[in-house]
């Protein structure tokens, strides 16, 4: 499928996601979240696909929804299309593993979508925030939600409440991202992040996937007890015994995603 507002590549077993409006330091516009919807769609159903890789470019990751559509709506124009916020989610359903690469700005909506994917990776030039409130409006997809979760109260709170914006080094420092990496190797290290993952057993990091991501919506006794479900199915693949047996004979693991 073409796009407009997205670029699309498969390098191996991974799909790179570009968000491609660079003019307007890659806002998410509705045309763009409406194609980034559809290529979730069908990267989920493409088999030659492991893992999802999500980029920006090197000013901007995204700096938010896009103001200049936003502006003149009124509340039944959001209410009505559930303010496309809710198409973004879509990313939290995907069940492949999900990486955000992430240089210059991601604020707003920028920072809430790469907040949805598993990990995020970030550029020494990074800056995270959720600046809506100077705008006079909210985070309005996850931002007051998953930001408190991953970053806490105090910190979570100053940023929503004031706008401030955060580098990438306090960034890892809090919990938001996984790893900083030099701007000039970003796209180097996650394409070799999500190429490591893409030699493992799909099914499996699936489960892992889906193991993590409980963590944030249950209890601890009913998240371990999905873990050991989890752990014990994995007893019932092919891989499994394929990556252990490897382990003893002291040779690289071939998954067959079964
Ligand atoms: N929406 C629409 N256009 C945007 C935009 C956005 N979120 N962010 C930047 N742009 C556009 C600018 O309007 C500008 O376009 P023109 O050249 O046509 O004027 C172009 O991108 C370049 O931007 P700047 O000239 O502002 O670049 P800068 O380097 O001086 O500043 C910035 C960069 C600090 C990121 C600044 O652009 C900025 O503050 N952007 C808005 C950030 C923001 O408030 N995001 C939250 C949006 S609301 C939201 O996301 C709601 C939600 O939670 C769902």
């Amino acid at each position: 499928m073409n796009y407009e507002n997205i670029i699309v590549e498969k390098q191996g077993k991974v799909a790179l996601i570009m968000l491609n409006r660079p003019k307007a330091l890659n806002a998410l516009s509705p045309d763009l979240t409406r194609e980034l919807g559809s290529a979730l769609d069908e990267l989920e159903v493409d088999e030659s696909v492991a893992v999802l890789l999500l980029t920006g470019n090197e000013k901007a990751f995204a700096a938010g929804a896009d103001i200049k559509a936003m502006r003149d709506w009124n509340y039944m124009d959001v209410y009505k299309q559930d303010f496309i916020t809710a198409t973004w989610e879509r990313i939290t359903r995907f069940r492949k593993p999900t990486i955000a690469a992430v240089a210059g700005y991601a604020l707003g909506g920028g920072c809430e979508l790469a907040m949805m994917c598993d990990i995020i990776l970030a550029a020494d030039t990074a800056r995270f925030g959720q600046p809506e409130i100077t705008i006079g409006t909210i985070p309005g997809a996850g931002g007051t939600q998953r930001l408190t979760r991953l970053v806490g109260k105090p910190k979570a709170m100053e940023m929503v409440l004031s706008g401030r914006t955060m580098h990438a080094e306090e960034a890892e420092r809090s919990g938001l991202v996984s790893r900083v990496v030099p701007a000039a190797d970003l796209m180097s290290e996650a394409m070799a992040l999500a190429n490591r993952i893409a030699e493992l057993s799909l099914p499996v990091v699936m489960m892992a996937k889906d193991s993590v991501n409980r963590a944030y919506e249950t209890t601890l006794a009913e998240g371990i007890h999905f873990e050991r479900r989890l752990f014990h199915s994995t007893f019932a693949t092919e891989d499994q015994k394929e990556g252990m047996a490897a382990f003893i004979d002291k040779r690289k693991p071939e998954f067959k995603n079964r």
